[in-house]
């Protein structure tokens, strides 16, 4: 069985072929960074337009990549939520469309369970097994115990990892998307010469909290007077601040700081959720899982502890449709079909109420 995935829930117009037997056959993204940069974020209106301008020619990407053609094809799965709305609806309509044109089924795929199921992507998934998708719109931890019984235990009750280092990286000035940036100008620069905290590390739950850890940063960069504009505030930042001569080797050792702070309460919380909840294997999705320093930690901290780690491949973590359709499989052997009628879901949690979910 040959599977098209479309995927536009965000500013990634990303479509992907799949077989029923969970290769992947394509895998095409195109980034629209380029296009919300100089906004410091994604602006929901531009993405719409650009998905529109871009899916046909991701789809045929996708295809003639893969070497097939529209009447081999036996299935197409979208994203049908969470994210933003209009982004959304480009992808649920072009593959509407698709459905009916050809004949052949549809499904509706809840991105959370896209980011979870990358892991199965050149892995063997053992169950039960504790998940954890740490993205720009999520931090939230799961068990699930079979294919079918996705169980949400923890979740972040203000910011998303990505979003905080999204935002930290404004308030630094860094650009857009903070993470990779982050990330680079980290490099080899001592994680420890600043003190941030290390919010409910220790508090018993599976919850997260990133907003005091930005404040946090916000604090420490006007106490060290980076920049001369004081009025710092975290939208309407100017674009072209400049830190104060002799201040600028601060700010490599804020970001170091605060990606140390991010790596450790993720891996204390998710540790902590594998050993509770009796499982022997933790499997980390979502664009923050790209994080050279969060993956090596991982890969630390789980061999000392015995537990099996899967991280997918760079390419599989950041948004993708190949997520979508290896998620996707289940729903057609399943018959989960959803009608042609379906709509964008901007909310959709992972829980009972995503239909085919929970048995
Ligand atoms: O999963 P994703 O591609 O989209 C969402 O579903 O949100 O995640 C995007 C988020 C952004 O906040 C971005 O800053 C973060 O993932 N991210 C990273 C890295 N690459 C992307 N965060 C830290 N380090 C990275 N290397
Ligand atoms: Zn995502």
């Amino acid at each position: 069985m040959n599977i098209l995935a479309i995927e536009t829930s965000c500013d990634e117009t990303a479509a992907a072929l799949v077989t029923d037997t969970g290769d992947v056959l394509s895998n095409v993204v195109a980034s629209q960074i380029a296009d919300h940069a100089a906004f410091g974020g994604v602006v929901p209106e531009i993405a719409s337009r650009r998905h529109t301008e871009l899916i046909g020619g991701v789809v045929a990407e996708a295809m003639a990549e893969a070497g097939i053609s529209k009447e081999d094809l036996h299935g197409v799965c979208v994203t049908q939520g969470p994210g933003l709305v209009g982004a959304l609806l480009v992808g649920i309509s072009f593959a509407k469309a698709l459905a009916w044109g050809l004949n052949i089924p549809l499904c509706g795929i809840n991105h959370l369970e896209g980011h979870l199921s990358a892991a199965k992507i050149d892995h063997e998934i053992t169950y039960p097994h504790i998940g954890m998708v740490v993205s720009g719109g999520h931090t939230s931890l799961y068990r699930i115990d079979n294919p079918s019984s996705i169980i949400q235990i923890g979740q972040t009750l203000d910011d998303a990892a990505g979003e905080a280092f999204d935002k930290v990286a404004k308030l630094l000035d860094l650009g857009y998307p903070g993470g990779v940036i982050i990330e680079k100008i980290s490099q080899g620069i001592d994680p420890h010469t600043i003190d941030l905290p290390r919010p409910m590390i220790n508090d018993g739950s599976y919850d997260f909290s990133f907003s005091g850890l930005k404040t946090a940063v916000l604090n420490r960069v006007i106490a060290e007077e980076i920049f001369t504009d004081m009025d710092l505030r975290f939208s309407g930042l100017p674009q072209t601040r400049k830190p104060v001569p002799g201040k600028e080797a601060l700010i490599p050792k804020i970001a170091s700081a605060f990606q140390e702070a991010v790596v450790d309460v993720l891996t204390a919380k998710a540790i902590q959720a594998v050993k509770d909840h009796g499982a022997d294997l933790l499997v980390v999705s979502g664009g923050v899982a790209s994080n050279t320093a969060l993956r090596m930690r991982l890969k630390t901290v789980t061999s000392e502890e015995g537990i099996n780690l899967v991280i997918p491949e760079r390419k599989y973590c950041t948004d993708n449709a190949a997520m979508i359709g290896i998620a996707g499989i289940r729903y057609f052997r399943e018959g989960l079909i959803a009608p042609l009628d379906i709509n964008a879901r901007s909310r959709w949690p992972l829980t009972a109420e995503t239909r085919g979910i929970l048995s």
